[in-house]
């Protein structure tokens, strides 16, 4: 039976842990660092994502067979690397293949040069330039830090103001760090999550879905990490399929080849249905996160067979997919994405299932940020559960999703109830 070490602590890697206790192959899951909800699943290690020697020494002393990565912040620092240099197997992408994350200037130069179609762009270190730039072009506008802030790194003002506000955030006063600031294109249109198993050359798509970036119900507030996501996306017809698997996500993987830096791990198309077809938003390195929690449920193939299939270069087994549609809701502290209080208790009712390998239910509560104090279940984080529920169609799944969200008694919580308005 095999041994494997998922690193990451969010709902994204309470999905995969799930996904692999599927698997007959694997015996024993640990977790670094795991949170309160994963523990009822996998050994939780207190070793941080982004402690990668901590990690590497942790795999080799307890004879880990496979590691999977959740957190593009683990990949940034190398873990890949790391792990692949000390003879240990795992999924995901060396730290040069995960620019393709951690730079959006480097995502924005790659599709130019290989014309992986995006929005037209410009990248700028100088305010003063910037700022000129904005002014000549037309509103609303854009504006990308080139570097990795959680999923809170863009701003899309709709004034002139409001532009030279955000870009002396970013450029004078290094309010998200030091760095460079693409200027975007406003596009339109439906967005949807494409993400694919990659290895070198070789794509294998998996079933799509969508997330709700916006903090509020109608698509209003600050951009977040996500607060809700489905899965599949019926508006998105065979043919934008067919479309941004072959102009988009194989040239992409192809371009990553052509320049040294070829992607092994999962390439996330955050793709936007636009007048014109799919086009790139933005990539990311990794699983997305609430989208991993609504299509892993969905996988019908061994998880561990895929990955193992991506680490060792190895063919790949057919990859299917239930029929069961999965939509869920995310219950966030009051606050966030901004600041928030941790430490708020959350009772679930016994008839809401938990999260157990054994347990066949139509929900599944993935933990995103909780601990676990005097016995108690308690919020630590900015996005806390992820409610996902299961049906024949999206509306059934939907409905009971939401009805268990609304059966968690927590004070300092918050969610957003119109999650797949687009699609019901
Ligand atoms: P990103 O982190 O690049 O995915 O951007 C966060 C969110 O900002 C996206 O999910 C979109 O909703 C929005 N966004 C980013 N780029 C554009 C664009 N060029 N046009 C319109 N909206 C965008
Ligand atoms: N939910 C968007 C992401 O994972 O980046």
């Amino acid at each position: 039976m095999k041994k494997v070490l998922v690193i990451g602590g969010g709902g994204r890697e309470h999905a995969i842990v799930d996904a692999l206790s599927r698997s007959p192959q694997v015996g024993k899951i640990y977790c670094a660092p795991g949170n309160a909800g994963i523990s009822a699943q996998a050994e939780c290690v207190a070793i941080k994502d982004t402690d990668v020697e901590g990690l590497k020494a942790f795999a080799l002393e307890n004879g880990i067979d496979l590691a999977v990565v959740g957190p593009e912040v683990a990949l940034a620092a190398g873990v890949v690397d790391a792990f692949k240099a000390a003879g240990l197997r795992i999924f995901g992408p060396s730290k040069a293949a995960a620019t393709i994350e951690a730079s959006k200037d480097f995502a924005k130069q790659l599709m130019a040069k290989y014309n992986i179609p995006t929005a037209a762009f410009e990248t700028f270190e100088d305010y003063d330039a910037a700022l000129e730039y904005v002014k000549k072009g037309s509103l609303p506008v854009v504006l990308k830090y080139d570097g990795l802030a959680a999923g809170k790194g863009v701003v899309i003002p709709e004034t002139l103001e409001e532009a030279e506000e955000t870009l002396k955030d970013m450029l004078l006063d290094d309010k998200f760090g030091k760095g460079k600031v693409v200027v975007e294109e406003f596009l339109t249109g439906p967005e949807f999550s494409f993400m694919c198993f990659v290895d070198g050359n070789d794509v294998y798509p998996m079933t799509l879905s969508q997330d709700h970036k916006r903090a509020y119900e109608g698509d209003k507030g600050p951009n977040t990490g996500g607060m809700g996501a489905y899965s599949p996306v019926p508006i998105i017809t065979d043919e934008d399929l067919e479309f941004s698997l072959e102009k988009v996500m194989k040239p992409t993987a192809a371009a990553m080849v052509s320049e040294g830096c070829p992607f092994t791990g999962v390439l996330y198309g955050g793709l936007m249905k636009t007048p014109q077809g799919p086009k790139v938003i933005e990539f990311n390195c990794r699983f997305g996160d609430p989208e991993t929690e609504v299509v892993l449920p969905r996988l019908d193939t061994d998880i561990y067979d895929i990955f193992s299939a991506v680490a060792d270069h190895t063919p790949m087994p057919a990859i299917e997919w239930k029929k069961e549609v999965t939509m869920g809701f995310v219950m966030a502290s009051k606050g966030y994405p901004g600041s928030y209080e941790k430490g708020y208790e959350i009772v679930i009712p016994d008839s809401v299932p938990s999260c157990h390998p054994e347990e066949r239910s139509d929900v599944r509560i993935y933990h995103m940020g909780t601990t676990i104090k005097d016995g108690k279940y308690c919020t630590s984080g900015g996005r806390v559960l992820m409610v996902v529920g299961f049906g024949a169609d999206l509306q059934e799944a939907h409905d009971k999703a939401l009805a268990a969200v609304e059966s968690i008694k927590c004070e300092n919580l918050f969610y957003r109830r119109d999650i797949g308005w687009r699609v019901l």
